[in-house]
C-alpha cells in the first residue's frame, strides 16, 4: 500500500517505519529460521522473491505493512536502520468486497525482544492505523494451534475465537471495534506520534555525518 510509505510512528519502546528495499536483507536472514518459518506459517524466499514481496507490500492496495525498530537503538543515529530491526507488522484486506475486514499479521523475529510487551505495543498500535487511516472496522488473526504465545497475546487484546480450522491447524480469533474498544485505542494509542519519514531519515543521516566530520577533525588536528 502507498498509503504508509512516508510514514514512520513513534511509540514507547518502537517506532513503525514503511517496509523498504533496504530492509530486505535482514528480513530475509530472519526467515531462513525454522522456528519463524514455523511460527508464522511462511515458505522460505530466495533472496529475489523477497525483493519481489516487498515491492508487492508496497505496491498492491490489499496489503499494508511496517517494519519495527527498537527506539532506544534508533534514537542513536550512529545505527543504520536495518540494525534496529526488530520485526515486522503488516494488515491484509482479505475481502475486496468489505474493505472493513482486515488480517493482522505480527512478528517481532529477533527472540531477545520476545515476551517484553512490544508485540502488544506493536498490534495495538497497528490497530490504531488501520482504524483511524484504513477505516478498518474488524480484526482478524490466524494463528497455528501451537502457538500459545500468540494466541494468548491476541486474546489479551480482547480477540475472541470464532473457529478452528484442524486441516490447516489454524484457529482465528476476531475483534470487531465497538465504541468503548475505539474510544480506549484511541486514548491508549494518543501518544504514537506520526512523523514523515523521508525527513526523519535525512535527519538522522545528516547528524551521522557531522559526527563523521568533527571525528575527522579531531583527528587531524
Ligand atoms: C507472538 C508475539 C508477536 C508476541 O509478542 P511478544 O512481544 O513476545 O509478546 P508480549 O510481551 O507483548 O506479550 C503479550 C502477551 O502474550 C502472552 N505471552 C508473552 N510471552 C509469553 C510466554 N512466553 N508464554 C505464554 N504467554 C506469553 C501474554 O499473554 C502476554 O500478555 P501479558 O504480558 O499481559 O501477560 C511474538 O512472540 C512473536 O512474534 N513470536 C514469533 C513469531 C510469531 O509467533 N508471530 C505470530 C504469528 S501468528
Amino acid at each position: 500500500m502507498k498509503i504508509n510509505e512516508n510514514t514512520l510512528l513513534e511509540g514507547h519502546r518502537v517506532v513503525l517505519v514503511p517496509y523498504n528495499k533496504h530492509h530486505v536483507d535482514r528480513y530475509h536472514e530472519w526467515m531462513k529460521s525454522p522456528e519463524l518459518q514455523l511460527l508464522t506459517a511462511s515458505e522460505p524466499l530466495s533472496l529475489e522473491e523477497e525483493y519481489n514481496m516487498q515491492r508487492s507490500w508496497r505496491e498492491d492496495d490489499d496489503k499494508c505493512t511496517f517494519i519495527i525498530l527498537d527506539k532506544q537503538r534508533w534514537m542513536d543515529s550512529s545505527l543504520e536502520e536495518e540494525q534496529c530491526m526488530v520485526g515486522d507488522v503488516n494488515i491484509f484486506l482479505t475481502d475486496p468486497t468489505d474493505p472493513s475486514l482486515a488480517e493482522l499479521e505480527i512478528m517481532i523475529a529477533e527472540p531477545s525482544y520476545r515476551g517484553k510487551g512490544i508485540g502488544k505495543e506493536v498490534t495495538r498500535m497497528m490497530m490504531n492505523y488501520g482504524l483511524t487511516k484504513l477505516g478498518i472496522g474488524k480484526f482478524q488473526a490466524k494463528i497455528g494451534l501451537d502457538n500459545q504465545v500468540s494466541i494468548a497475546m491476541f486474546k489479551k487484546l480482547l480477540f475472541q475465537e470464532v473457529s478452528v480450522c484442524k486441516v490447516f491447524k489454524e484457529v482465528t480469533l476476531e475483534l470487531t471495534v465497538d465504541k468503548s474498544i475505539r474510544m480506549k485505542l484511541l486514548d491508549d494509542m494518543a501518544h504514537v506520534k506520526e512523523k514523515d519519514y523521508r525527513q526523519t531519515c535525512s535527519g538522522r543521516r545528516e547528524l551521522r555525518s557531522q559526527r563523521r566530520f568533527s571525528r575527522a577533525r579531531s583527528t587531524s588536528s
